[in-house]
């Protein structure tokens, strides 16, 4: 599985992006280390806050069924329907992959990769 037809399963998942209040899809593709792929998109609530974003859904997707072990995870977002680098998975995603990732677990955006170590260099970790 190349990073290109990662990200393009992310760009796929965004399709089902439920955004009805910002209109900021986002979509995730996440490769576990068996090389099986769960993806997931951002799901918008009227309750702002329970918003769950794509890379999430796609973690909580594949840790429920099992998977624990995983090496990279592309992040498709943008406005009007636009997909660029700059849509940085957010802190709360970050942690979550923190939980589940050593710090060469990579993240890749559109044209650009980054890892773990990169993104949250110091983690909470229990
Ligand atoms: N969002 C994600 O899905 N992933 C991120 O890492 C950042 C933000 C979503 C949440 C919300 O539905 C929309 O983008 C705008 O914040």
């Amino acid at each position: 599985m190349t990073d290109r037809e990662l990200f393009d399963l992310a760009v796929k998942a965004a399709g089902n992006s439920y955004c009805k209040y910002s209109g900021f899809s986002v979509g995730a593709a996440l490769l576990c280390e068996d090389g099986e792929v769960f993806t997931g998109c951002n799901i918008e609530n009227g309750s702002y806050p329970l918003t769950n974003c794509a890379e999430r859904t796609a973690i909580f997707k594949a840790v429920s069924e099992g998977k624990r072990s995983f090496e990279a995870i592309a992040v498709a977002g943008g406005a009007d329907g636009g997909y660029s680098d700059d849509c940085y998975p957010c802190g709360a995603c970050l942690q979550v992959m923190s939980e589940f990732c050593e710090g060469d677990f990579r993240i890749i955006l559109a044209n650009e990769s980054y890892t773990l170590d990169e993104l949250m260099p110091k983690r909470f970790r229990l």
